[in-house]
């Protein structure tokens, strides 16, 4: 059992991309902690998103955090862009460049608070030597580019490890992909007090009929609830 607040960070990739604005204030509205952007650029993953107009675009319709996940290589000469565009948080892949310790005290430097993120395939060790740089760790529990994919469950002992590892530093350690009702418990008792949604959030409504987004964060809540104190 933990006593740690859950956090949960709906997924805009799941959103209506005709409808960014009104998709994030709905799902604030029926309870979202922080909206999760993710930014991809067909190289680093093999789709495309969107990237800094959007979250500048959105950015005045969130009221909380802005938590942008950078799926991009190379990242830092688009940090600046990003945290002019409102991002409050920075997270960038250990994957996206020789220079990783670099990059987080750019995105520092920019303002905005720090994360970083694994790929399934990358051990917890890769981010060692940056502790004292982040506020944030992301885990990524499906291979990044695509919502909907199904939960890795090797990535448990993972997130266990990072817990052990960031020994009450106050950094969040956050899941990322194929978060639901079933995966969320034992992310959260392995160890993770952010949880990513994407199509576990946004599936059933609509900005215009938000309730089910209610239904949805509260169904993922409860979840994790019954692994907390
Ligand atoms: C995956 C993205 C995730 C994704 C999660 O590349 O980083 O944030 O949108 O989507 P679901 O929750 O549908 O797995
Ligand atoms: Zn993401």
């Amino acid at each position: 059992m933990t006593s740690r607040k859950i956090l949960i960070a709906p997924s805009i990739l799941s959103a209506d991309f005709a409808a960014f604005g009104a998709e994030c204030a709905a799902v604030e509205s029926q309870g979202a902690d922080w909206v999760h952007v993710d930014v991809m650029d067909g190289h680093f993953v093999p789709n495309i998103t969107f990237g800094p107009q959007l979250c500048r675009a959105i950015r005045p319709h969130v009221r909380g955090v802005m938590d942008v996940h950078l799926m991009i290589a190379p990242v830092d000469p688009y940090i600046a862009a990003f945290a002019e565009a409102g991002a409050d948080i920075l997270t960038a892949h250990v994957e996206a460049g020789p220079h990783l310790d670099r990059t987080l005290q750019a995105i520092r430097a920019a303002g905005c608070r720090v994360g970083v993120a694994l790929n399934p395939a990358t051990p917890a060790e890769a981010v060692a030597h940056v502790l004292d740089r982040v506020d944030l760790i992301c885990v990524m529990t499906v291979n990044p580019g695509f919502g909907g994919q199904s939960f890795i469950p090797a990535m448990l002992p993972k997130i266990r490890q990072l817990r052990a590892m960031v020994a009450g530093r106050p950094i969040h350690i956050q899941v990322d992909g194929g978060i639901t009702p079933r995966t969320a418990p034992e992310a959260v008792a392995a160890g993770a007090d952010v949880l990513v949604a994407g199509s576990a959030v946004f599936r059933g409504g609509s900005a215009a009929e938000p309730a089910a987004y209610g239904a949805n964060i509260r169904a993922l809540r409860a979840a994790a609830s019954s692994v907390t104190a």
